[in-house]
């Protein structure tokens, strides 16, 4: 990738008119979730961290600058390389930022920088945008004031800014109330600094990305069960980490490739975490031609290429614990399921309400615009598909899988779909129009 500024890539709107078919071979940008990860362990280690595909977006970007503010120098990420380096500072060697850190509208550098905050001994304040400041804290700040730190605002503690006031900690035993990767990475990073052994409890499994590079990168961690365990770490050092394809943004393609007509597509060396693929198993439920080819494992996750042909799809009931596996895909697998025969309901998908937007208003909103008949239930919805989509004027409620899963719609509504407001693509995906012009007929 040439040099370019992730801030303006994207027009404030986009207009889709309807494809004739999708074909071709994508190479799917890096994963998001694991680029944080590898920035964040990569700063932490002693040494050089070399990151290879890391996924050049706002969000990531918003973890790098933050590192970047705390004296870690990274080689490669400015100027918009997807190969980059990270001069590791240690465990004890980040220095107290002079300014107010930033997470832009990425929950997961907020939610995963708290744990690492925590460890520290300055003070730091950490906030975020519009967006961002109205998304609960809360959850990551109660485990972590019951480490030690102190975590204030002007209000609760629910929402940024937070200051952060980190130091000795000690370690606790804490059961996840609610299915989320972000808190236990947060506990999880914060037990890194803490005095004992830190276990949490999981009664219903979120990606382990964390636990995974943990690992692989050194720290004292071990899964027993439910439970993972990690005990106060000295050192690392630094590691080659390769990203794989983000299973999120291949998402987009891979639904569109069921229910556009004319369709078939490869999507390359995407990811397979087994607590990231409940897109798939939605998707074969429902009918997909769906085939993955080439397994094997890059480093600590394993990978494959995806192949997928137009099919006719019928709905499903998609409820319980796949949710946490497809909780980023749902706004996407609601639009599947407007070109389903028959009805889907979507349920325990609560959390759906926490997200970059409240994405069970996001969803109906826009895909009631298109024509769809749609039901509003407090943890999700149901969606009564088969009926032709009609193009609508739409918005994407500054959430970037609403905008890029309302232009996947337009591929097959009738006449032109418009989406506006799509800057935020850009947090996750900024080559997604590249590609979709690319392949599509
Ligand atoms: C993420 C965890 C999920 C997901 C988010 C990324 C992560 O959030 O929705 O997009 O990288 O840990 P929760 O932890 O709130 O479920």
């Amino acid at each position: 990738m040439t040099k370019r500024s992730v801030e303006n890539l994207f027009m404030s709107y986009i207009k889709i008119s309807p494809a004739k078919g999708l074909n071709g071979v994508i190479k799917i940008p890096g994963d998001k979730s694991i680029s944080h990860r590898a920035v964040i362990l990569g700063a932490l280690s002693c040494g050089d961290t070399n990151i290879h595909n890391f996924l050049y977006a706002q969000d990531t970007m918003r973890t790098v600058q933050i590192f970047q503010d705390m004296g870690v120098e990274i080689q490669g990420a400015d100027s918009g390389s997807t190969n980059i380096t990270i001069y590791g500072k240690g465990l004890q060697g980040l220095k107290p930022p002079t300014n107010v850190l930033y997470a832009g509208n990425s929950g997961t550098t907020m939610r995963l920088m708290l744990g690492v905050l925590a460890g520290q001994k300055f003070k730091t304040v950490i906030t975020g945008d519009e967006s961002l400041k109205k998304r609960p804290m809360h959850r990551v700040v109660e485990p972590l004031q019951l480490m030690g730190t102190k975590i204030y605002n002007g209000k609760d503690g629910n929402f940024a800014p937070l200051t952060v006031q980190g130091g000795k900690l000690k370690a606790i035993k804490y059961i996840m109330p609610v299915a989320s990767a972000q808190v236990k990475s947060a506990v999880l990073l914060a037990g890194l600094w803490a005095d004992g052994e830190t276990v949490i409890t999981e009664s219903v499994k979120s990606r382990d990305h964390t636990e995974r590079m943990l690992k692989f990168f050194g720290a004292r961690i071990h899964k027993k069960g439910n439970k993972i365990a990690i005990k106060k770490t000295d050192k690392f050092v630094g590691k080659k980490v390769s990203v794989p394809g983000d299973i999120s943004s291949a998402a987009f393609f891979l639904a569109a490739g069921c229910f556009c007509k004319n369709s078939d597509l490869m999507l390359l060396n995407v990811g397979i975490n087994p607590t990231r693929i409940g897109i798939i198993t939605v998707l074969k439920k429902m009918g997909a031609d769906i085939e993955i080819i080439n397994k094997h494992k890059e480093g600590f996750e394993p990978v494959a290429d995806i192949r997928v042909k137009s099919s006719n799809l019928k709905g499903i009931i998609i409820e319980g614990g796949i949710i946490p596996k497809l909780i980023d895909e749902i706004p996407i697998i609601a639009v599947a399921a407007s070109f389903a025969k028959g009805k889907t309901i979507i349920r325990n998908a609560q959390e759906l309400k926490f997200k970059e937007s409240n994405r069970i208003i996001s969803i109906i909103t826009n895909l009631r615009k298109l024509g769809v008949t749609v039901e509003e239930l407090n943890d999700g919805m149901v969606i009564y598909g088969g009926e032709p989509l009609i193009g609508a004027n739409l918005d994407s409620y500054g959430d970037h899988r609403i905008a890029m899963s309302m232009a996947i719609a337009g591929l097959s509504a009738i006449g032109e779909t418009k989406i506006n407001d799509t800057e935020c693509i850009n947090t996750s995906f900024p080559e997604f129009m590249d590609i979709l012009e690319e392949i599509r007929q």
